[in-house]
């Protein structure tokens, strides 16, 4: 029996024996899914941040990647099963990356699609501001993404942004 609410689970890091659970997951979220090898790739460096979201059954309901590039994090995949959005397992992974790896001075970025207008909502209650698109970023449709950062500096200006005044005026 199950003697957790619904929406109680679980972080904690993503396991290699988390990947078939995570590649079902990615071939319903996305148009163009991460492969196997992009997983192992991320798990397999020291300074790469891959969280789980884990269910009751320790069962995987979600999972967050995330790259450091010098004083950047770079959030490259969130995902979660679909029956379990609208729970807070998507701002849970983000909270902990930030508990994580928060310094005086931390940024973040991240790519999204325009369209997904979901992950845009989650992000910007997670802090993260439109700074700028790149046109025709996704190879199957040419959809142009978005891109959001996140700055723990708050005299941070991202190097995307055209008028700097704007990106002040948006915090
Ligand atoms: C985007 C995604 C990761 C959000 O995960 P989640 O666990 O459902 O998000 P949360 O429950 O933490 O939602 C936090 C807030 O984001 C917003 N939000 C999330 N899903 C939303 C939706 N479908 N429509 C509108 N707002 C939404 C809401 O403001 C929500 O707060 P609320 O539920 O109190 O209203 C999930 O929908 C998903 O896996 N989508 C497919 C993969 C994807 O697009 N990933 C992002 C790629 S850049």
């Amino acid at each position: 029996m199950n003697a957790l609410p619904d929406k109680a689970f679980d972080l904690r890091r993503l396991e290699i024996t988390d990947l078939p659970a995570a590649l079902e997951i990615e071939r319903i979220a996305f148009p163009t899914p991460w492969s196997q090898s992009m997983f192992v790739l991320e798990l397999s460096k020291a300074s790469s941040v891959c969280l789980a979201a884990v269910g009751a059954e320790n069962e995987l309901i979600g999972y967050l990647i995330a790259a450091r590039y010098a004083q950047v994090w770079h959030v490259m995949n969130v995902s979660v099963a679909p029956g379990r959005r609208r729970g807070g397992v998507a701002t849970a992974l983000m909270n902990e990356l930030f508990h994580l790896t928060e310094g005086a001075r931390t940024h973040y970025t991240l790519e999204v699609r325009v369209s997904n207008l979901a992950a845009i909502e989650m992000y910007e209650r997670t802090g993260f501001r439109v700074a700028g698109t790149r046109p025709g970023y996704y190879t199957d449709n040419r959809e142009d993404a978005l891109i959001m950062w996140r700055s723990t500096d708050k005299n941070f200006v991202p190097p995307n942004v055209a008028n700097p005044t704007d990106w002040k005026g948006h915090r």
